[in-house]
């Protein structure tokens, strides 16, 4: 039998001691031994739960036990959880963590500190809740360069665009009902800004190379600015606005960045709706490859934190090598990226294509009938060229009152 202790028991806690208990046998079979929960971290008391006579509120308990060998972290944030993860690490405990914000600022010297002290630190549910992706990427793709990853990495902002998509519900309402389902964070900037797909895309993007990422360097733009009137355009052009983060990889070189993108029915994520999350891995010698499930929720999430826990329990006295060194991994500027570009235009022009195409070359046209505005999609441009024409568009419509560029959606078409 090994021991366990969790801090934290929220939403992803509580599923933490709910899996573990109900898939005891199967748990129990694949670690070779029983994993038991002894400790619950939590400032709360929960006299009405399973776990009410495991909780405590000293950390110092899970630290000074030497029986707890796998600690989990679901507290979230970076403090106390930081400090509390370190100090577990350091005296020779296994650390399994869902935070992603976590991994990403500190993960470079806690998988150092875990290497030295022949543990394991691991953080398989701080990507696509419960999708396998961060072992698929240290295991199964072991031989592969991996080429490219794009994510639909957030559950909150997918359900969000999906009811905003299929349901013409307001931004507002889908964010509160996303928080009712437990799938926000507790700040909802962290979803709608953009900023936890971009921690998630971070990781991934060290995983793959190796090196340490900076999230700080990931151009980060989130989807409050996206509007139904986006939608109707992408609904009449059969197209639509998804929150990618994504990473290209080509001989050491990586561009990054985190944006919604428009998309067509043919793109393999087009159809990842709702809470789920979808992530199309490209290796050099496998091709495409798609991980595809809930990416975020109480169950799910903590299904991805057990399954760690047993890697913990296979290999209690060894290291399994995975992550990544101290070695920077330098971000390619955004503006050397390339799209093509979906522009919404105030005001009524004679002739739209002729006057908008000596700015940005041959555009498609777009309209919706009854409004006093067009869209029009670029053909593929680098982000920077887009800018200043963009800008310089702008700067000759200035004259005119309510005319110039309203609306910029990257897209992949
Ligand atoms: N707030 C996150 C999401 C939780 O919506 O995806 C899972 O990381």
């Amino acid at each position: 039998m090994i021991k366990a202790a969790v801090m934290g028991y929220g939403t992803i806690g509580s599923g933490v001691a709910e899996v573990l208990e109900q898939n005891k046998d199967v748990i129990k079979q694949r670690a070779g031994q029983e994993i038991a929960l002894k400790y619950v971290l939590d400032l709360r008391e929960f006299p009405d739960s399973p776990v009410a006579d495991k909780i405590i509120h000293d950390f110092k308990v899970i630290e000074e036990d030497e029986e707890i060998r796998i600690v989990v972290e679901t507290m979230g944030g970076l403090n106390p959880a930081y400090s509390f993860v370190k100090s577990c690490l350091l005296a020779g405990k296994h650390v399994v963590t869902s935070n992603k914000a976590l991994v990403a600022a500190h993960g470079t010297e806690l998988l150092a500190i875990a290497r030295q002290r022949h543990v394991n630190f691991l953080f398989e549910a701080s990507v696509g809740g419960g999708i396998p992706i961060i072992r698929p990427l240290y295991r199964c793709l072991g031989g592969e360069q991996i080429e490219e990853i794009t994510g639909i990495l957030n559950g909150t902002t997918n359900y969000i665009l999906t009811k905003m998509d299929k349901e013409g519900e307001s931004f507002e309402n889908a964010l509160r009902e996303a928080q009712n389902l437990g799938y926000a964070e507790r700040n909802p900037e962290a979803d709608v800004e953009g900023y936890d797909t971009c921690r998630k895309i971070a990781i991934l993007t060290a995983m793959a190379v190796g090196k340490e990422v900076n999230f700080e360097n990931i151009y980060t733009e989130g989807i409050t600015k996206i509007t139904d009137i986006d939608f109707k355009y992408a609904e009449k052009m059969g197209t639509s606005v998804k929150l990618f983060g994504t990473s290209r990889i080509r001989k050491g070189r990586v561009s990054a960045y985190v944006a919604p993108v428009m998309i067509g029915k043919d793109h393999p994520l087009y159809s990842v709706s709702d809470v789920f999350n979808g992530i199309l891995v490209k290796g050099n010698m496998l091709g495409p490859a798609m991980f595809y499930g809930s990416g975020a929720g109480k169950l799910p999430t903590a299904s991805a934190v057990v399954a760690d826990m047993i890697e913990a329990a296979q290999n209690p006295d060894s290291h399994v090598p995975m992550g990544w060194t101290d070695e920077k991994q330098t971000i390619e500027p955004i503006e050397t990226a390339r799209f093509r570009f979906f522009v919404r235009i105030a005001g009524s022009y004679r002739n739209k294509e002729e006057d908008v195409k000596n700015f940005f070359g041959n555009v498609d046209v777009y309209e919706l009938y009854g409004l006093d505005e067009f869209a029009v999609l670029t053909g593929e441009m680098a982000e920077g060229d887009f800018r200043r024409a963009a800008a310089s568009f702008d700067a000759k419509e200035q004259a005119k009152s309510d005319f110039g560029i309203k609306q910029t959606i990257r897209a992949v078409l």
